[in-house]
């Protein structure tokens, strides 16, 4: 054996509704796309058919041994006018988790990934002053439907990607440069991560479950900030000021209802533990010499020009442990790479499953980002994270060479020999 998993880590990936499903129109990234706006031309509404080919899909994660899978819904497809539900989608939602339950995969469910219906957005949507107060009836709704059979919840993805790329640096939908509304955002977030927090328990009481049987946590985007040159004092204060404003404020409003600017404190925000795991969706480091992000140079980099840098999860997993408290188990919510041909994919895996098995942490649940190929947002298909290839044009799924690799070690519960010397060793990173 190369390495022996972690004792009692579980393997599974990671997908958003909106990325994978295809087929709805009726979200600000479709509007986004129709517009033209996504810079290869694509469009989520063809992404992988998730929407009618989850059976195919959840099949081919039991055959590959995948134990936990974290899945997005589609708010609007769920709420298409607001206040009005369809019972059809609700349906579809309860059918795919009842499958992924009776092959043996544990569900995670997102509440919230980036989209929204075009009604919340025309309204304003995270910045409206009621956008709390409207996510709740949806986060009911769900519960009402789902609730029984789901245990383990994110509540929202990645606030601070979502209000930095659409508020301020205005490259995603609705494109605003705007602080204010980056707060106003932040502070509806925060309000709406918490309730959510406290009604998903409050309702799976409710249904008999034990609390301790109900996980609930939200998953932010982190990163390791770091300066360029550690001797110079403008970098090194950019580096923090940068990982204030984009991680550490959020992180603690959402987890602890601890309000710092940019965060205001809304009314219905009070001091608390708004969390049962630590969730991290890790991908890169910056290297700050200003406010932009940068990249060491000389690293090894992804095929989106971001470095690979390892390390960095096991220092936030450790961080966050100290900070959040080492009584909570950590999952990495998201971890993967842009790796258009699978050249280095499962290189990639073999070294970062390798740092978590054989350093101290508390990881217990490790999602690879992604199952499939999936629409990337502002790069839309071209970008690929998938264990799984995706033809778009046939729709034909073909397992990488990477799903392989994690097949494998989730059978053999490490990198055996023969894995290392078939999958590893031929997968090389870049410059
Ligand atoms: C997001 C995903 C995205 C991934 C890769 C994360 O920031 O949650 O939606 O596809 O990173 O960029």
């Amino acid at each position: 054996m190369k390495f022996n998993l972690k004792n009692g880590l579980l393997l599974g990936t990671a997908t958003a509704a909106t990325q994978i499903e295809g087929g709805d129109e009726n979200n600000n990234w479709a509007r986004f796309a129709k517009e033209g706006k996504v810079d290869d031309k694509t469009s989520p509404t063809r992404a992988a058919d998730h929407y009618n080919r989850f059976r195919e899909d959840i099949d081919l994660m039991a055959e590959m041994g995948l134990k936990i899978y974290r899945f997005g819904i589609e708010w609007s497809r769920i709420e298409p006018e607001r206040c009005v539900f369809s019972e059809e989608a609700l349906a579809h939602y309860r059918e795919m988790i009842e499958y992924m339950l009776c092959k043996g995969i544990r569900p995670m469910l997102t509440l919230h990934h980036f989209t929204n219906p075009l009604w919340f957005e025309d309204m304003g949507a995270w910045c409206h002053k009621n956008a709390p107060d409207i996510f709740l009836t949806f986060v009911e709704k769900v519960i009402d439907t789902v609730g029984d059979l789901v245990g383990d919840y994110i509540t929202i993805n990645e606030p601070n990607v979502y209000a930095t790329n659409s508020l301020f640096y205005g490259i995603w939908p609705p494109e605003k440069k705007s602080m204010k509304a980056l707060v106003k955002a932040f502070s509806n977030m925060t309000e709406a991560h918490i309730r959510a927090y406290e009604l998903i328990h409050t309702k799976r009481l409710a249904l008999g479950k034990k609390r301790e049987e109900t996980l609930v946590s939200f998953a932010n985007h982190l990163r390791v900030f770091e300066p360029k040159n550690p001797k110079n004092l403008w970098h090194k204060f950019a580096s923090r000021l940068s990982e204030y404003l984009f991680q550490t404020a959020i992180t603690e409003a959402m987890m602890w209802g601890k309000c710092r600017f940019p965060v205001l404190k809304n009314r219905g925000v009070k001091r608390g533990k708004y969390y049962d795991f630590i969730g991290i969706n890790y991908y890169t480091r910056s290297t700050c010499e200003g406010i932009a992000d940068g990249v060491r140079e000389g690293s090894d980099i992804n095929d989106l020009g971001w470095e690979i840098y390892h390390e960095g999860l096991i220092t936030l997993s450790n961080r966050l442990s100290d900070k959040y408290g080492r009584e909570y188990p950590v999952f990495i919510t998201e971890n993967g790479t842009c790796d258009n041909s699978d050249a280095f994919r499962a290189r990639f895996v073999y070294d970062q499953l390798k740092l978590i098995s054989e350093t101290d942490n508390r990881i217990e649940r490790y999602y690879h980002w992604s199952f499939i190929d999936n629409f990337e947002w502002r790069e839309g298909e071209a970008a690929r994270f998938g264990i799984v290839h995706i033809d778009y044009e046939t729709q034909r799924r073909t397992v990488k060479q990477s799903g392989k690799l994690y097949s494998s070690i989730i059978e053999n519960r490490g990198v055996t020999d023969e894995a290392y010397n078939e999958f590893v060793i031929p997968s090389v990173y870049h410059k």
